[in-house]
């Protein structure tokens, strides 16, 4: 074989392992349960600016549909907690618990479209980094 169809290769059972992994943001990577605390947690913290339907009002951006996925794609989920927790609420950034920030972004996530599972998002930034927000293949 050539050097190039073995390189090939290698990169198709890569790509095989990776579409398997749990870290598929289509896999479901949060409960159902975990989405309804978070919704709360979402109207008590977050709605006041980015309004009840997630759409953002004045300068608090939208958290849902194309102008929030087209920014979010390739991202992680991860990267979507840390910001959250790091910078929001803006008149009061880091007062909300990562656990909280996590469910928050759960139902954030559910509002998107994107399946809920068996596990719940759990908080820990290696785990989150994995997930990326991604198209449906
Ligand atoms: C006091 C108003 C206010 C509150 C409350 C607030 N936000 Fe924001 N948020 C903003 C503003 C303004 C921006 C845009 C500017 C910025 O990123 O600082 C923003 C940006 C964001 C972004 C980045 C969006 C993007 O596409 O870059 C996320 C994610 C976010 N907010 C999530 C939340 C969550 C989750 C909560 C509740 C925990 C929350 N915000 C509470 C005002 C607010």
């Amino acid at each position: 074989m050539r050097r190039t169809s073995v390189l090939l290769l290698a990169l198709a059972a890569v790509a095989a392992v990776a579409a398997a992994a749990p870290g598929s943001i289509w896999a479901g990577v949060y409960t159902t349960a975990q989405a309804a605390r978070g919704q709360k947690a979402y109207l008590a913290d977050c709605a006041e600016c980015h309004g009840e339907a997630l759409r953002g009002i004045d300068d608090a951006l939208p958290l849902v549909d194309q102008v929030f996925l087209k920014k979010w794609t390739g991202k992680s989920v991860g990267h979507l907690v840390d910001v959250t927790r790091r910078t929001m609420p803006t008149d009061s950034p880091g007062t909300i618990s990562r656990q909280v920030c996590t469910d928050i972004v759960a139902y954030v996530l559910s509002v998107n479209g994107f399946p809920a599972g068996q596990r719940e998002l759990a908080p820990a930034t290696v785990l989150l980094k994995q997930i990326l927000i991604e198209p449906k293949k």
